[in-house]
């Protein structure tokens, strides 16, 4: 059985190096995309602070983002490539930081909750897969710290399946 324990961190940086072990563990010996996805999803929304909604997006058919497993209020299923905080990571392919999302034009509000969003695309051979999406309640709450630690959390899911 895997435990997923609140983690106790010196430090942002602690935190996330912590969060990718307890990662890797979780993946180990698995590559379905559907099951790497959807308890990658329960650990981030179980240990990390202050979200509404963690999950998944897999870009389909080449301009589609459907909706995959995911932690939270349920959610728009499709969205357009370019649309919304999710369509733009996975059109640019770079990491989506949006403090305020009621600044950000053609945010999409799922869940009426959501004041800040960080959005990372999940990219193998420079092909783009989805994105993964993590919002929060609060503004702000996301800073570079958790841009560089979510990224290296996308990295670990994305080597660790096969899709
Ligand atoms: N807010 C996102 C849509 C997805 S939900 O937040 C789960 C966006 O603007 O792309």
């Amino acid at each position: 059985m895997f435990e997923a324990k609140a983690i106790v961190a010196a430090d942002k940086p602690q935190f996330y190096r912590d969060l990718a072990s307890s990662l890797q563990g979780l993946l180990a010996g698995e590559t379905d995309p559907i099951a790497n996805t959807a308890n990658s999803a329960a650990l981030m929304f179980l240990t990390m602070p202050d979200l509404n909604w963690a999950g998944f997006y897999f870009l389909r058919d080449g301009d589609e983002l459907v909706l995959g497993p995911f932690q939270g209020k349920p959610a728009c299923v499709r969205i357009a490539r370019g649309r919304g905080v999710c369509g733009a990571a996975a059109e640019r392919r770079q990491t989506m930081l949006v403090p305020d999302v009621h600044a950000f034009p053609g945010h999409i509000a799922c869940d009426a909750d959501s004041r800040s969003e960080l959005v990372v695309p999940l990219i193998k051979d420079g092909r783009v897969l989805g994105v993964l999406d993590l919002d929060s309640p609060t503004p702000a709450r996301f800073d570079a710290e958790d841009r560089e630690g979510v990224e290296a959390l996308a990295a670990i899911i994305v080597a660790a399946t096969r899709w």
